[in-house]
């Protein structure tokens, strides 16, 4: 199943250019979805001005070199690992989704526009990585949403408790899942639960890029965004405008000790 390429398969009942115009499609939803949650929410907007604001604070003058390196070490460090969420499994599991998620998409793309035709001779290493990719989301994915989602592991809501926030998660996961068992099926001449799992895969794409607006996918562009402005501010020594750390050891007493904080 590995070896797989389910597109050059789809195309002996789907035309290569529908496939390509799909992708097209997703890749336009993604981008008027997110334009118009930053018209909608302003954040961008705040954003600039809060940074011009901040500015005005800098106590010292960064240079191109010294940005750029700035900007090369957020990339490096706390985007490439999403450091902001610590050393733990939250993290491990964002990583495995987020690079899992990644390659699934390159894969994809790839596939689409160049090993789409019948008959077409596929790398190996390409259709692999597209099964690994899914399953790296998979793994992520699922992980988060059962064990670490926070309405679940520090509110003690049960996993299968759904509200708006999860659009994205889920949206991810069906698209990831429903795109391994559809080349499963395929692959093994399961022809009729093949195209079922087909549709599902085409649905869940359409929620997860059709949803933009309304779910957290705009995190993946704003996330990045905002690690840089911090480190800038940081760096410039305006710090967003808040005030420098007290100068006094961090003694919270023994209570902290007594629970892991959760109750967020
Ligand atoms: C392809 C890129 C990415 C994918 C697929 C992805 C996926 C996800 C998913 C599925 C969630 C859980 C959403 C939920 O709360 O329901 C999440 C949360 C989060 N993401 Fe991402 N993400 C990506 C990029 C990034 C980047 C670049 C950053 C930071 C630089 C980031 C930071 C976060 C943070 C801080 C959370 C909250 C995590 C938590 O509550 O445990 N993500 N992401």
């Amino acid at each position: 199943m590995i070896t797989n390429n389910p597109f050059s398969t789809l195309a002996e009942i789907v035309p290569t250019i529908a496939m390509q115009g799909f992708v097209i499609a997703m890749a336009a939803l993604t981008l008027v979805g997110v334009l118009v949650d930053i018209i909608h929410k302003k954040n961008v907007k705040y954003f600039f001005e809060n940074a011009k604001k901040a500015k005005k604070n800098a106590q010292v003058e960064l240079t191109t070199g010294k940005r750029t390196a700035v900007i090369l070490k957020t990339v490096a460090h706390d985007i490439a690992t999403t450091s902001e969420l610590g050393w733990g499994k939250r993290r491990l599991a964002h990583v495995l989704g987020m690079y899992g998620t990644i390659i699934f998409w390159i894969c994809s793309a790839i596939l689409i526009f160049s090993y789409s035709s019948v008959g077409i001779e596929t790398p190996s290493t390409l259709t692999a990585l597209w099964h690994i990719g899914a399953i790296l989301t998979c793994l992520g994915g699922y992980w988060f949403w059962f064990f670490l989602r926070v309405d679940v592991s520090a509110e003690a809501h049960p996993w299968y408790r759904i509200i708006k926030a999860d659009l994205f998660v889920l949206a991810l996961l069906a698209c990831a899942t429903f795109g391994l068992a559809w080349s499963y099926t395929q692959y093994s001449g399961m022809t009729g639960l093949s195209y079922l799992f087909l549709i599902l895969f085409i649905v869940s794409n359409l929620v997860l890029f059709g949803g933009v607006y309304w779910s957290k996918f705009a995190h993946m562009f704003y996330k990045p965004g905002a690690a840089i402005q911090k480190n800038l501010a940081e760096a410039d020594g305006s710090r967003d405008n808040l005030p420098p750390p007290a100068d006094a050891p961090e003694q919270f007493g023994l209570g902290i000790k007594r629970e892991q904080p959760k109750h967020y």
